[in-house]
């Protein structure tokens, strides 16, 4: 589990009494490790994965988005929690998601679940449907410009929930000037700014955001 931003024994408490990856989502992890290696920290963990499912159960979207699928974990967890409508994927890697391809079969959500290779800022701009639930979870440096996109087509009361948007607590340090840090930095003054939506940082993980638009 990441948890970056709790002592390690309230973390393992944690992970105890939150409802486990099942066998699936727990290959996936492993063949993630095997397939990536030092990449498949890129991977949500258990936890974000259960909050996913659960909020994707609450919203009921008819029109979810994934920005940043990588190996399929969230996917998973989302198309777990839809009940009628579809989850669009969006990557630039045919390598990785080939994995998510295969999990989505697995799992049998593959249904209910599109995915378009490419830049994630020329697909969402030119995807044309209203959007209920978003997930972004790709290179931090475009979250500005996935957050306008997105915004753009999300349906008043849609919730866009942004990942690593504590980047390990660093955020708080104006003295820490890592790249990400400073990307995540200026993602977190803009929603903040934005009068259009209400928002929420979690401390769960890396840090999750949930944005609400008015
Ligand atoms: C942090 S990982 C996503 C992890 C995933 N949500 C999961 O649960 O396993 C980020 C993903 O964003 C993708 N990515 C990076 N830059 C991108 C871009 N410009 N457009 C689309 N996807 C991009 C990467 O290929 C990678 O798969």
């Amino acid at each position: 589990m990441k948890a970056y931003l709790l002592d390690q024994a309230v973390a393992r408490y944690v992970l105890e009494h939150s409802t486990p990856p099942d066998p699936l989502l727990q290959e996936l992890a492993k063949e993630t490790v095997e397939a990536t290696g030092d990449n498949a920290g890129l991977q949500i963990s258990p936890d974000q994965g259960v909050f996913l499912t659960m909020i994707t159960q609450l919203l009921a979207p008819s029109v979810a988005v994934e920005v940043g699928t990588f190996t399929g974990y969230s996917s998973v967890c989302i198309a777990r929690g839809l009940s009628g409508g579809r989850l669009h994927c969006f990557d630039v890697s045919e390598e990785w998601t080939s994995i998510a391809r295969r999990y989505w079969t697995a799992a049998g959500v593959d249904d209910r679940v599109t995915l378009t290779l490419g830049p994630a800022l020329e697909t969402l701009a030119a995807f044309d449907q209203t959007i209920d639930l978003a997930f972004l979870d790709a290179d931090k440096g475009n979250y500005p410009g996935y957050y306008e996109l997105l915004m753009e087509r999300l349906r008043p009361g849609g919730l866009i929930v942004a990942d690593n948007t504590l980047r390990r607590g660093w955020v708080a340090d104006p003295g820490h000037d890592e790249p990400t840090t400073v990307d995540i930095r200026r993602f977190n003054e803009l929603v903040i700014g934005d009068p259009r939506v209400s928002a929420l940082v979690l401390p769960v993980a890396d840090g999750m955001t949930l944005i609400r638009k008015k």
